[in-house]
């Protein structure tokens, strides 16, 4: 029984919103080959995949494992899972790379597996420093019971270990359990060469034809210039007053609130059902027979991140982004915070007529009430990271508050976690907004339908292209006479929707061109700085153990084999530990920066930890997370934009590009830890007492900073005026979170469907609209 102890550690979470590393496209010097995947930065070993084509059928793939030369052995799972699954190891024996493919059927010693044919490649090697093994894997994404989903994201793993297999010289020797091992979030859609470069490669070639493969993208030609194209003349297509693009929270109650006001209104979503009420059917066993679906039950969110079918994230966007009814708030850990002033402020930069949020706040709250104690029961469960937490910040002068109570109150306060949970289940707008519109005769809604782009006559948008050929011509829907546009299609999607329909930078205008797709006449192109000014919040992780912790199991069973009787009391009264969302606390603190400008820092506090790094031992059933954010008052901004495959990405990280960005965080982060010793049984195990916080924050991977809190794309004043109207254009508004221009004090959301109240009460005042 030697892999014993990875029942807890498989299952961790370690793609969850604030420290999922994930994989990048890098070319290996030696042998010219584009891979995609990620070093390792504890033991410095890099892990590779190139995949053939998507439409090529194959069941292949080139990778490539390069360690340090006291790497002892080093092994992947390329789907992310130890049990029934692809395994592949190897090791250094004299100056030859021995490697095989292993197959397990418990957490116990993997032996041979029959399938898979690896043959080596040329740049197998080994020298002075390091040893690398470059392999051809063929019948290797299918398997006996499962295979790897190489069309979407996924969660390879990584096995690592500093004591010697058995017998070297054996490619079925025995070894002990890894030392180490984590997991890194890749997009598997995008790791995939043109057929000459995967060609070329398999068969030992180095390299690249320098060609690329649009494997994520539709292609499909349609016209930018009119509606009442008549290639398929047997399609009628049907005029809205009001064609939104995009069902998150932003178009959901763009949505409820044009089409309460008599407005004829369409929308397009290109995912598909979410929660139980929206026709989602996706649920754990032990919820059978109840109306309950991943997204539904608060207390799986954190298995959204450890699925091996994560349908629900947009496979063309290379950050997480959910694509399903609901957008973000179906996929989101739902905390909520009621707008504080300075979320509207100008300094902000909002318009000065949005200053006076309240009114359209109220109508937020109204339908959407936050709460502390999610369980319908009022009580609170697994409160234990509280008391730690307010003894820690109790020392620094923190005071608890009901944080809701007072939004405006950020400095030195903590209180329980607030969500848009609603008895017991997932809430947010799709259980309220969107459910109200949909009682309404004028509203009309369209699952699995993609945007393309506007159809647009100069500054006239006449209607949207779309892939669906059933709701019209070519799939274009029309606009009737005087009818509007509302983008909504979140911080990534927006901006895409716009380069695709001619509005934007030059050079992502450009990319659009070289994919081949049409595009307005040159001189129609709208020249708007679509994608840059981007922020989002750079976070980090810091990991305790206490002993009055539970850490949950790491939420590591809740999917498949809960606490039975927090299943139980979920299932009979949607109460009990399964009713929120991993988080528990939440805090506040104003810092002040070298450069005399102040900038908040939010801590999120919950049961468990994504990853661990320590070299001593300790009770992984004791151990809590808290995550430091930077928020309002950062001054790094990045920029976002479109690859050759049309593959949405930031081109420019917005994390700690201004480095007094980076030293206010580390200020904040020492601030929290200094008062540790004073908590009786409180660890930090991550960074241990080896590894001082700035050297912490200094090599914090690059991938992990990001918080899925994107803002700016769009900004208000750049991008959009005040009434969210696309500069340049008569008739396209975007009501999303790629409007705002800075990032709010704490979690977005909240600050997100006020501003969509605001805004759809501005388009429905603004003159000339249907
Ligand atoms: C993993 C994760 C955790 C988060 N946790 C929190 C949290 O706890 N609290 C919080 O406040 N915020 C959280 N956020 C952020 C919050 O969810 C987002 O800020 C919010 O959802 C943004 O709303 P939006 O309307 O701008 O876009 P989105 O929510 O991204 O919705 C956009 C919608 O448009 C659809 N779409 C995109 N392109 C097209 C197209 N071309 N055609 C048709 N449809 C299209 C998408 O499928 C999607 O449904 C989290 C986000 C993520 C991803
Ligand atoms: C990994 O690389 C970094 C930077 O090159 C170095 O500081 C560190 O010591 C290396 N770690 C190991 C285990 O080799
Ligand atoms: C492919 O691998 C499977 C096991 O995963 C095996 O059953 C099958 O025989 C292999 N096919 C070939 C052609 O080698
Ligand atoms: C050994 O190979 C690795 C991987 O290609 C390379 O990074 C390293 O520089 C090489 N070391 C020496 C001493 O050549
Ligand atoms: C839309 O619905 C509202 C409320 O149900 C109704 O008052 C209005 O007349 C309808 N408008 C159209 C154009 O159908
Ligand atoms: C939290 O602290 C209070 C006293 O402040 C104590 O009564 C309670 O039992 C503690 N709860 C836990 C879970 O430690
Ligand atoms: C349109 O795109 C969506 C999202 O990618 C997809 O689910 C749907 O099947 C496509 N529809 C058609 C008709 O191709
Ligand atoms: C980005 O924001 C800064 C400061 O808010 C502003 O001065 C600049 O003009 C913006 N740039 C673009 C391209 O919008
Ligand atoms: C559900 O709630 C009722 C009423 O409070 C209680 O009697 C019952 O024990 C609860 N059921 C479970 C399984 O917790
Ligand atoms: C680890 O913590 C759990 C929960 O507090 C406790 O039951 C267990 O005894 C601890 N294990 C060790 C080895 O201390
Ligand atoms: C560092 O932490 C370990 C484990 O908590 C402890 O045993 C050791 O004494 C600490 N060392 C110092 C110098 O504080």
């Amino acid at each position: 029984m030697r892999l014993l102890g990875c029942t807890l550690t498989l299952g961790l979470a370690f793609l969850r919103t604030a420290h999922a590393q994930l994989g990048t496209q890098y070319v290996d010097p030696d042998n010219g080959i584009t891979f995609y995947g990620l070093t390792d930065p504890v033991h410095n070993v890099t892990y590779g995949y190139v995949f053939p084509p998507l439409d090529s059928g194959a069941t292949e793939f080139i990778g490539e494992i390069v360690a340090p030369i006291d790497t002892e052995w080093s092994g992947v799972s390329p789907a992310g899972v130890m049990i029934e699954a692809l395994l592949l190891v190897a090791w250094v024996n004299g100056d030859e790379v021995v490697s095989s493919a292993r197959w397990a059927t418990d957490y116990i010693q993997p032996l041979a597996m029959v399938g898979p044919i690896l043959t080596d490649l040329p740049s197998t090697k080994v020298n002075s420093t390091h040893w690398k093994w470059v392999y051809r894997c063929e019948n290797c994404t299918t398997w006996s019971g499962g295979g790897l989903d190489t069309t979407s994201f996924g969660a390879p793993a990584w096995a690592f270990s500093s004591i010697p297999v058995d017998d070297p010289s054996d490619p079925e020797s025995d070894f002990q359990e890894h030392t180490d091992f984590g997991f890194y979030g890749l997009d598997f859609s995008s790791a995939h060469a043109s057929a000459s470069d995967y060609a070329n490669w398999a068969a030992g070639g180095t390299g690249s034809s320098g060609t690329f493969t649009s494997t994520t993208t539709t292609t499909t030609a349609t016209s930018t210039t009119s509606a009442t194209s008549s290639a398929t003349p047997t399609v009628t297509a049907t005029a809205y007053d009001y064609i939104i693009v995009g069902a998150g929270p932003g178009g959901i109650i763009a949505a409820d609130r044009l089409s309460e006001a008599g407005k004829n209104v369409l929308l397009l979503e290109r995912g598909g059902p979410s929660t139980w009420e929206t026709g989602g059917r996706y649920a754990p066993d032990w919820a059978d027979g109840q109306p309950l679906t991943k997204f539904d039950v608060p207390g799986l969110f954190e298995t959204l991140f450890t699925d091996s079918n994560p349908f629900w994230w947009c496979k063309d966007v290379n950050t997480f982004a959910g694509c399903l009814v609901g957008g973000g708030t179906s996929v989101n850990g739902a905390l909520y915070w009621y707008p504080a002033d300075s979320d509207f402020s100008t300094e902000q930069g909002w318009p000065s007529s949005w200053v006076n949020h309240a009114p359209y706040t109220a109508k937020l709250i109204d339908r959407i009430p936050s709460t502390d104690h999610p369980s319908t029961d009022g009580l609170r469960y697994l409160e234990q990271t509280e008391n730690v937490t307010a003894m820690l910040l109790g020392y620094q002068g923190y005071r608890q508050v009901t944080i809701n109570d007072d939004p405006d109150s950020k400095d030195h306060i903590y209180g329980y976690s607030a969500y848009s949970f609603i008895g017991g289940q997932r809430g947010g707008p799709v259980a309220t907004y969107l459910q109200s519109a949909n009682t309404r005769p004028n509203f009309t809604f369209k699952q699995w339908v993609y945007v393309l782009n506007v159809v647009r006559d100069g500054a006239q948008i006449t209607g949207v292209a779309t892939n669906d050929t059933s709701l019209g011509p070519d799939g274009v829907v029309p606009l009737t006479p005087n009818g509007r546009v509302v983008l909504a299609a979140g911080s990534f999607g927006s901006p895409r929707v716009l380069f695709r329909s001619g509005i934007g930078p030059e050079d992502m205008i450009e990319v659009v061109q070289a994919a081949g797709l049409e595009l307005p006449d040159e001189e129609d192109w709208i020249d708007l700085p679509v994608g840059y000014n981007v922020s989002d919040n750079p976070s980090i992780n810091l990991v305790f153990t206490h002993p009055s912790v539970d850490a949950y199991d790491n939420w590591a069973t809740v999917w498949s084999d809960p606490r039975e009787a927090d299943a139980n009391q979920y299932l009979a009264n949607r109460s009990g530990v399964l009713a929120q969302a991993s988080p528990r606390v939440n805090f506040w603190r104003a810092l002040c920066g070298s450069d005399g400008n102040t900038r908040w820092m939010q801590g999120t506090v919950r049961p468990g930890a994504a990853s661990v790094d320590t070299v001593y031992p300790y009770n992984a059933s004791q151990m809590f997370t808290i995550t430091a954010y930077l928020s309002t008052g950062l001054t790094s901004r990045g920029r976002i934009g479109i690859d050759v495959a049309l593959t949405a990405r930031a081109l420019v990280n917005p994390w700690f590009v201004d480095e007094i960005d980076r030293e206010t965080l580390l200020q904040g982060l020492e601030e929290i830890v200094s008062t540790v010793p004073l908590v009786n049984g409180l660890t930090m195990i991550t960074p241990d007492n080896t590894t001082t916080m700035e050297d912490y924050v200094a090599d914090y991977s690059v991938a992990s900073l990001g918080s899925n809190h994107w803002v700016g794309s769009n900004a208000i004043g750049a991008v959009v005026d005040e009434n969210t109207l696309v500069f340049g254009t008569n008739n396209l508004f975007i009501v999303d979170a790629s409007i705002v221009p800075a990032l709010p004090v704490g979690n977005p959301q909240g600050v997100v469907m006020s501003m969509a109240e605001q805004a759809v009460s501005r388009i429905l005042a603004l003159a000339g609209g249907p």
